[in-house]
């Protein structure tokens, strides 16, 4: 059986044959245990992202000191929260920006790392164990990719932690370039398992022109340096908008040398290159909606809510909430795209 017909056959209960309602039932929209288990993928990954957002604006990422792929349960007596929080006062973070923490508020950002790496855990079982009973009903082309978003997984746990291990260190601060291979690596998984929900529907594809590799480029850079503003904590500097506290572009965009060094690091240039990214990428969605019809019309809403929503972190200094819906708004814009240039209509 092939994967199209096993997700599109339904079979017709005796009492509605016999009501001639067969060809009704039939035309309801079906989702099948697999399409509903890599619906229910995508949605935590969506999650785990966002928990790693929350986990970042609340400070709580480095509250972990180990990394134990096999541990699984957080302390519970009072000696082993005492072993862990004494772990944590030897790192950099605690000497340098949270001495005097009690045990308590250690609680509050240890419980918010543990949750993302549980959450992470839980990703993994969700991929594994609905495989003993849906196997051999599973098509071998999706058996592949579902191999590979379990390797990509395994991977992101590994540059997880390489991430974390960056604020280790004297400088308690965590590399930005490093936070962002993470963000990406989540963006890839959820590409993968998006274009498998959409072949294993019986969607089919078109080849992807230069105009739509132009919109899916714009759209990846603008969330790239989303990332790097992000980790820089470059959100929190030049809260205005259009203008950066007056100017278009701020003095210190060419602070350090040589120049290429300030597109990478430099705050200012990096908020700076974000916004210009995200209004390029508007603008040439626009025209394409224009120019070339309905197709584009829901990206180009989607973009611009985005840009609402990036503007109102900006301006309201990063706020959790609102940063959060920023950053899952981004894998809606992401996923939307890619649906846009890549299935037929
Ligand atoms: C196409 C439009 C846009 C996209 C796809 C986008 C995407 C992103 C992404 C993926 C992040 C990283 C979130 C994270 O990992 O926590 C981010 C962060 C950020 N973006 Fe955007 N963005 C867009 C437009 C804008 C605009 C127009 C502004 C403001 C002028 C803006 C301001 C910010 C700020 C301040 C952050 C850092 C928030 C934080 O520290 O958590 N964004 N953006």
């Amino acid at each position: 059986m092939d994967d199209v017909s096993l997700s599109n056959k339904r079979s017709c209960p005796k009492y509605l044959a016999t009501l001639g309602l067969c060809k009704v039932l039939n035309s309801l929209p079906m989702s099948s245990p697999i399409s509903t288990w890599l619906k229910s993928l995508i949605v935590a990954v969506m999650l785990m992202v966002v928990v790693g957002g929350a986990t970042r604006l609340t400070h709580s990422g480095l509250s972990m000191t180990q990394w134990k792929p096999m541990h699984v349960l957080p302390p519970i007596a009072q000696q082993a929260w005492e072993e862990e929080f004494s772990l944590y006062r030897q790192t950099p973070e605690y000497k340098h920006i949270n001495k005097g923490m009690s045990l308590h508020e250690f609680k509050c950002i240890y419980w918010w790392e543990y949750g993302h790496r549980l959450l992470g855990r839980f990703v993994g079982f969700l991929v594994l164990l609905p495989l003993l009973f849906l196997f051999k009903n599973i098509p071998n082309w999706l058996r592949g990719r579902i191999a590979i978003v379990f390797a990509l997984g395994g991977a992101q746990g590994v540059i997880g932690w390489w991430m974390v291990k960056s604020g280790l260190k004297a400088d308690p601060s965590v590399s930005h370039i490093r936070l962002c291979v993470h963000l990406v690596m989540a963006f890839i998984i959820l590409s993968v398992l998006a274009r498998a929900l959409w072949r294993f529907e019986g969607k089919s594809f078109k080849k992807v022109c230069l105009k739509d590799a132009a919109l899916i480029a714009l759209i990846g850079l603008t969330i790239i340096y989303g990332a790097y503003v992000a980790g820089l904590k470059a959100g929190l500097i030049y809260n205005t908008f259009p203008l950066m506290e007056g100017q278009w572009l701020p003095d210190e965009w060419n602070f350090y040398q040589p120049l290429w060094k300030n597109f990478i690091n430099n705050p200012a240039t990096v908020q700076w290159l974000h916004r210009l990214l995200a209004i390029i990428t508007t603008a040439y969605s626009t025209i394409l909606w224009i120019k070339h019809g309905s197709a584009y019309r829901l990206i180009t809403i989607k973009i611009a809510l985005q840009v609402i929503l990036g503007v109102s972190t900006l301006l309201l200094q990063v706020p959790l909430v609102v940063a959060l819906l920023h950053q899952a708004w981004a894998m809606v814009v992401w996923i939307v795209a890619l649906k846009t240039v890549w299935v037929k209509k």
